[in-house]
């Protein structure tokens, strides 16, 4: 399968740790891909509309190309800090951008990794997995994992052995 990780955090830290561990669970059998957008060239959307008429989105940065490996993807991982009880707005920047190819995201298999600074049974993670739950149903994804993680300093998850155990298992039965 094809496999797009969107990673919403900038630094070299815990969520890409994550990603990491998924990404060695899953690189034998899946062609993988990371969009890291704090790299791109991506403006916010405007909501002008114009892409309701229009093949894509009409701003000529990374937009289109962005959204074209997305939706050419089997699965979709969103992988995310938490920032202010919501994802980053990296990762929101590109979800956003979606809008102008909104049904070619349908039917997706999608996972979400959400790494915070506060322990797991915070409302944060409930309010973020709540978000990715109504975009799931309004895009029929079939959603196959949602992993919250407890962590701060950026080396903290890479020192959490079960954790990193489970996140590769997760992408070795994909
Ligand atoms: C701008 C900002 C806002 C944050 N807001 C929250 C928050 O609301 N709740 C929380 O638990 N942690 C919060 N944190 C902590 C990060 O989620 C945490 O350090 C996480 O491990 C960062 O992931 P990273 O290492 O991949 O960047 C925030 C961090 C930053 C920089």
């Amino acid at each position: 399968m094809k496999i797009v990780i969107i990673n919403g955090s900038a630094r070299r830290g815990n969520t890409l740790t994550a990603i990491d561990a998924f990404i060695k669970g899953a690189s034998e059998k899946n062609e993988i891909e990371i969009i890291q957008p704090d790299r791109l060239h991506i403006a916010p959307c405007k909501g002008c509309g114009a892409c309701q008429c229009y093949k894509g989105c009409i701003d000529q940065d990374d937009t289109n190309p962005t959204i074209d490996k997305i939706t050419a993807a089997d699965v979709i991982l969103f992988a995310t800090p938490v920032y202010w009880w919501g994802m980053s707005a990296q990762l929101k920047l590109i979800i956003d951008k979606c809008y102008c190819r909104g049904l070619q995201l349908k039917n997706k298999k999608v996972g979400t990794i959400v790494v915070g600074g506060s322990p797991v049974d915070s409302i944060q993670y409930e309010l973020i997995d709540k978000q990715f739950d109504c975009m799931a149903k309004y895009l029929s994804w079939d959603m196959i994992f949602q992993k919250s993680y407890y962590a701060t300093a950026s080396d903290e998850l890479a020192k959490d052995k079960d954790s990193i155990k489970e996140l590769e298992n997760i992408g070795k039965n994909l």
